[in-house]
């Protein structure tokens, strides 16, 4: 077990420069997915990869791996990575901390001038976030076989501009086919909940992520005048998804302490303070670690939509749009991780993600761990989100060590 350490100044110093490309007033970052922002972010990550002496590929995804060369590299790689778009109130950590770390081993690697038989490779997966384009892990799902190429080039933002059109507009179309064997993937992450900070623990060993299914629906009741239109006569369709808000939020309240639900996208038509609303359009966001727990979830979903739709004189349109199950990560990487913790003197525990990662695709194709890192009071998806430098270098000595037991 490789006791050599990375440079957390140098990592800290690369995730801060980083941070400043869609930086924000709270101290956040706002780069979402193939917009101009996320351009300039991936020609910094080339720019440094090439100076740490790397190639560049990229597939027809914009999935960008830069690789160290190895002793023999007819081995397929070890991989490393995350992602670089955030949400639009996101922060400095939460996946380019997993690029950025992928980069670090490989320059630590060039300080010690240690060679590798297998080569080692940081990645950047386009669009984790699903927050422009839904749904999340797209890139990657393309490069596990969970959606076909055509699917991913034409996910669409509300606009309608597609991740194809918009991936050719940025210079990230790349020639590459996508997907292709891989040794093992490590992917390193802020662990964006509470419970490493509140157990003063360092490391957190993933050992599985939680199950997810994303839904679309489209209220329509009757656009009508907010004075002269009795309450009795109304069909408004912001009433009912009112109704089904407070339902997601009760259902993962029923199913505590895991479940999670919640409505994070509302879009109310016309949108004008005296017209009762006649169309509106919510995202739902259900998650549970078991499956069939899941399902109960996603029945009384249903079932209260359609109550609510009959009660209310509404029409309801529900769409899922996605559904990831729980992932269990490979036992082989998920030891390295722990022992890699263990030899190092870090304290750690298992832990199962709550978040949606790339991880979670790349583990159907090739065998994958997780390495989370405690951040302040568990808050992410929020400028607010912090993370300390000297946790942030444990996790990458620890990604550091469990891709030397991989690729040597
Ligand atoms: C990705 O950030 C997710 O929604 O879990
Ligand atoms: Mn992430
Ligand atoms: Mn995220």
């Amino acid at each position: 077990m490789s006791r050599i350490t990375t440079n957390e100044q140098r990592l800290w110093d690369s995730l801060m420069a980083m941070g400043e490309i869609g930086g924000t007033e709270k101290g956040g970052c706002c780069r979402l997915a193939l917009t101009d922002l996320d351009q300039q972010a991936r020609d910094l990550f080339v720019s440094w990869c090439k100076e740490a002496g790397c190639t560049i590929r990229i597939d027809q995804m914009g999935n960008v791996f830069a690789r160290r060369a190895g002793r023999n590299n007819a081995l397929p790689p070890v991989l490393m990575g995350s992602h670089i778009d955030t949400q639009p109130t996101g922060g400095k950590f939460d996946g380019v901390y997993g690029v950025l770390a992928g980069l670090e081993v490989i320059r630590s690697l060039n300080d010690h001038g240690i060679e590798t038989e297998a080569p080692v490779e940081a990645a950047i997966w386009t669009n984790e976030e699903g927050s422009r384009f839904p749904p999340a892990m797209v890139a990657s799902g393309v490069f596990a076989g969970v959606f076909d190429l055509e699917y991913g080039l034409s996910r669409a933002d509300l606009d309608g501009k597609t991740i194809g059109e918009e991936l050719a507009r940025i210079g990230y179309a790349g020639d590459q086919p996508v997907g292709k064997p891989v040794k093992a993937y490590f992917e390193a992450h802020i662990e964006q909940g509470p419970i490493l900070e509140a157990e003063e623990t360092t490391i957190g060993v993933v050992t599985d992520a939680q199950g997810q299914r994303w839904y679309e629906l489209t209220i329509t009741g009757q656009e009508a005048h907010a004075g002269p239109t009795p309450m009795l006569r109304r069909k408004d369709a912001l009433v009912g998804s009112a109704r089904v808000v407070d339902r997601v939020n009760q259902i993962g309240l029923e199913h505590g302490p895991l479940a999670c639900s919640t409505v994070g996208l509302m879009q109310v038509f016309p949108n004008s303070r005296n017209v009762i609303p006649g169309e509106v359009f919510f995202t739902v966001d259900l998650r549970h670690p078991d499956d069939s727990v899941l399902s109960e979830m996603d029945a009384k979903f249903r079932a209260y939509c359609d109550q609510m739709a009959s009660e209310l004189g509404l029409e309801l349109q529900l769409e899922e749009i996605w559904y990831s199950p729980p992932v269990p990560f490979a036992e082989d990487c998920v030891s390295s991780v722990r022992q890699a913790a263990q030899a190092l003197g870090y304290s750690h525990r298992d832990i199962v993600s709550g978040a949606g990662h790339d991880a979670c695709y790349v583990a159907r194709v090739a065998p994958t761990g997780m390495i989370f890192v405690p951040c302040e009071d568990g808050i992410s998806h929020n400028e607010l989100e912090r993370a300390k430098a000297e946790d942030l270098a444990a996790g990458c000595n620890v990604l550091l060590s469990a891709v030397l037991n991989q690729a040597c």
